[in-house]
């Protein structure tokens, strides 16, 4: 159990504030230890399938063989993307973010559900299972689209992770590439009050629908201190070249006061981001059969250098970057990848917000002019 937050820094950035109750992901910073209802992350990335670590986050346990089945066939059977969701993604600019345009699907989407306006725990959960087949075609279908390709058909045959990486690539994917995508998946389902997860549960505390919630928090995961980091890594990565090249690198980013994308986290600060092994594991397994490890040797080599230079910890998103270079996913859709896995989560806290709610509204410290008047004419 993670102890008792600190007495906050700082009034900045919620720091040590608890925003809520919650009987989902347990961040352990001082162990160093994520858990699931309960589950070490690591144990369910090996024994598990995302789609059970779905039901786990929405059902707090997890789904005996007859539930995962018609789980998987429920999110199987909600791939087709409405034609006018499609057609708005093509009106688009080829060269808008993944993550934009799959922010502006998501609340489009929620024009055309016809349970949008219920809040009741069933229409909730029947939500949460369509977006999940959804929101991974739709980060599939903008990079075809943008590709000048056709989405490809849904099969809703295939698993989360299986589909995704046909709908990207437009051909099947071998086992081991599925597995290595499906454990990626479960490592980035939940993780306690991140910054999107506080969005999505805000805007459900508004007695909002599901789609504004899960459209708010994709425009927080969009930003490169939250989800985009990955990105910023592969940027980063690519960049230095070698791992011969990484101690310059990292002097010249500090100095220069830059931050290290991959690096540092609020709540691990004595220990690595318990994600950071999963994905490590995930991208030397992909990396070794691609034979290009050059992208993992860097990514180790940093994390001596900024441990001795600024005692910072890698974190979830210093092998995500490799994990899914080696998959082949295009460099731009990693964090739409990323939220395809983080909508178990999100929609697990709209829906234990929405059964237990209060208005979330906190306060400030006003710090600006003291009472004056308008000047005015006499
Ligand atoms: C994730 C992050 C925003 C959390 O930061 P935080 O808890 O709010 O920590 P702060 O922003 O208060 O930073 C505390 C100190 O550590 C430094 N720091 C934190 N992360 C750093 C990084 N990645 N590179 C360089 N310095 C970093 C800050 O500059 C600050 O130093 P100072 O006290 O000398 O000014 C931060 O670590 C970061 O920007 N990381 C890079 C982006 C990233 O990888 N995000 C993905 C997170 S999963």
């Amino acid at each position: 159990m993670a102890p008792a937050p600190r007495t906050p820094k700082n009034e900045k950035g919620l720091e040590g504030v608890v925003v809520a109750r919650s009987r989902l992901s347990d961040v352990d910073g001082a162990a160093g230890k994520l858990r699931y209802c309960g589950y070490e992350v690591g144990q369910l990335a090996e024994r598990c399938c995302f789609e059970e670590v779905a039901f786990l986050l929405w059902h707090r346990r997890l789904p005996v063989k007859d539930e995962l089945v018609a789980l998987k066939r429920d999110i199987g059977a909600a791939r087709d993307i409405p034609q006018p969701i499609l057609d708005l993604m093509r009106a688009s600019p080829r060269d808008a973010h993944p993550m934009t345009v799959l922010r502006t699907a998501v609340s489009a989407l929620g024009a055309f559900d016809l349970d949008a306006e219920d809040l009741g725990p069933e229409a909730l959960l029947g939500e949460s299972t369509r977006l999940l087949g959804e929101v991974p075609m739709l980060a599939a279908a903008w990079h075809r689209i943008r590709n000048g390709k056709d989405p490809v058909k849904p099969d809703p045959k295939l698993g989360v992770a299986a589909h995704l990486l046909w709908s990207i690539h437009g051909k099947r994917p071998t086992a081991l590439a599925e597995k290595a995508l499906d454990a990626a998946l479960i490592a980035h389902a939940d993780h306690g009050m991140s910054s999107s997860t506080l969005v999505a549960r805000t805007v459900t505390s508004t007695g909002s629908d599901i789609h504004a919630a899960i459209a708010a928090a994709l425009g927080a995961l969009r930003g490169p201190l939250h989800g985009c980091a990955s990105e910023r890594v592969m940027d980063m990565l690519i960049r230095i070249g070698s791992p011969d090249a990484a101690r310059g690198a990292v002097e010249a980013m500090l100095g220069a006061h830059g931050r290290i994308p991959g690096f540092g986290h609020r709540i691990y600060k004595e220990h690595s981001d318990p994600r950071a092994a999963i994905l490590e594991s995930v991208a030397v397994r992909m990396a070794t059969k691609a034979g290009e490890t050059q992208w993992i040797d860097i990514a180790r080599a940093l994390v001596d250098i900024v441990a001795a230079s600024k005692g910072l910890h890698p974190n979830f998103d210093l092998y995500a970057a490799p994990a899914l270079y080696a998959l082949k996913v295009p460099q731009d859709l990693f964090s739409s990848v990323y939220a395809s896995a983080r909508i178990a989560g999100w929609t697990a806290h709209v829906m234990e917000q929405a059964s237990d709610n209060r208005l979330m509204r906190p306060s400030e410290r006003y710090v600006g002019e003291p009472p004056r008047a308008v000047p005015g004419k006499p």
